[in-house]
């Protein structure tokens, strides 16, 4: 199958006003100008449906698991909705969703697990497009003999070399590690094909998909990966991680846990008390998609389903906006942009760009913007593999415009503006 990324659908437009008018926060003012947030690969804002189910646990559920009282059964039920919006989101069953702090420390805490079952020699795959939350953890089992290799790009469009994929999964790889899209230049990897490439070498495939999830809906069945992660404060939600595992991978791999903690999935992952008040969050986060999704395709009955419709509108209104901001960029004097800029093939990414002009500091530019209540990213976004291949490292990384479906024509236009203004000086 191909990676459902790719399918393109159409739907009715997006019901912006109704969006905007979810996420107070968007109407914060600065120096005089309305915010504009381009910066939401670092995190999106949040709709107030998130904020009331957090400020609603501390009034009817603030206590710990599994207590025989009003508070604690009210938390575990809590809990136990949050998961099952997640298992919607991911499209899998709820005891192989995995609740943690973010998505590092979930995949530090997994590859130290799985590591547990290696011995030297053991190969894993890790790549160059990937943000180091997916290298790192990886490369920190070299102390036990593990290989590590790592896939390269093609350079001109910022794609991962499948070719050198191919070649770098052997008999002896025991997992590949990639990101569904990237967070730098927003290309989407072919994440299903990857995945029957590891499998068919007898390797599993954990896939990050941290900055794919506000811009396109996850199907882990479809995909058939082991692993997939993702974390809720990229796609409205508050500031967690959440992990998928297939049951057998779950149950396969002992977790350091203490010894009183029950021992069934998911809770064997989840280590100590978790943020709880946040998980609420989270359940809020997908069911605000979910509302969104309803919105726009009235046939939408369940949430998975609305779910889909959500991110079919956000797609195509994202994909509508991509355009318009590569078109105004590159007539912008001594612009670089990286990745993929030929609109016939913007399904093979999503709306993060990345860019440089002439030899200014990507922080210069984006104090530049911020000064003007718009808000980017300057540096490597801890994809320090690729600015490092990209040679930019030294020279200050690059310059992220990061467009969500919150985000307006009219935002992408300011923009522009400012960068034509700012490049002309
Ligand atoms: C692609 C990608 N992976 C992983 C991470 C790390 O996520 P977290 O902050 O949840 O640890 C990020 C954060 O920016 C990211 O963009």
């Amino acid at each position: 199958m191909s990676t459902p990324a790719l399918q393109e659908a159409t739907s009715k437009p997006l019901d912006s006003a109704w969006v905007r008018a979810q996420f107070p926060s968007l109407k914060l003012q600065v120096n005089g100008q309305a915010a504009a947030f381009l910066d939401g690969p670092a995190g999106t804002q949040v709709p107030r449906q998130v904020m009331e189910a957090i400020q609603n646990y501390f009034l009817t559920a603030n206590a710990n698991t599994c207590g025989a009282f009003a508070t604690s059964r009210g938390n575990d039920a809590t809990i136990a909705a949050a998961r099952g919006a997640m298992a919607d989101f991911f499209h899998c069953d709820k005891d192989e969703v995995v609740f943690g702090q973010n998505m590092t420390t979930i995949t530090f805490a997994l590859a130290r697990a799985i590591g547990r079952e290696l011995k030297a020699g053991d190969e894993i795959v890790v790549t160059t497009l990937d943000h180091d939350a997916n290298v790192a953890p990886w490369r920190a089992l070299e102390e036990k003999g593990v290989v590590i290799r790592q896939v390269d790009i093609r350079e001109a469009d910022c794609t991962l070399d499948l070719d050198d994929l191919k070649r770098k999964i052997t008999s002896k790889t025991k997992l590949v590690a990639v990101g569904y899209a990237s967070n730098a230049v927003g290309t989407i990897n072919p994440v299903a094909e990857i995945t029957k490439l590891a499998h068919d070498a007898g390797a599993m495939m954990f896939i990050d998909a941290v900055h794919y999830a506000p811009h396109g809906a996850i199907d882990v069945r479809a995909l058939d990966c082991d692993f997939l992660v993702c974390s809720p404060y990229k796609f409205f939600g508050p500031h967690m991680g959440t992990l998928y595992g297939k049951r057998e991978r779950l149950l396969q791999f002992k977790p350091y846990k203490v010894r009183p903690a029950p021992d069934a999935l998911p809770d064997r992952w989840e280590t100590g008390t978790q943020v709880q008040e946040l998980i609420a969050g989270i359940g809020a986060a997908v069911d605000y998609l979910a509302e969104l999704g309803r919105r726009q395709d009235a046939s939408a009955k369940d949430r998975r389903s609305a779910l889909l419709a959500a991110y079919r509108a956000t797609r195509q209104h994202e994909t509508t906006l991509l355009g318009r901001m590569i078109e105004g960029l590159l007539a912008i004097p001594k612009l670089r942009l990286f990745g993929i800029s030929d609109p016939k093939r913007f399904h093979e990414r999503c709306s993060t760009i990345s860019i440089r002009i002439g030899d200014h500091n990507p922080t210069e530019i984006a104090k530049f913007l911020g000064d003007r209540g718009i808000f980017t990213w300057d540096g490597n976004y801890y994809a320090l593999n690729l600015s490092e291949r990209l040679g930019v490292e030294q020279k200050g990384g690059f310059l992220r415009i990061g467009l969500v479906h919150y985000n307006t024509a009219e935002e992408v236009d300011r923009l522009l503006v400012a960068l034509r203004e700012f490049a002309s000086r």
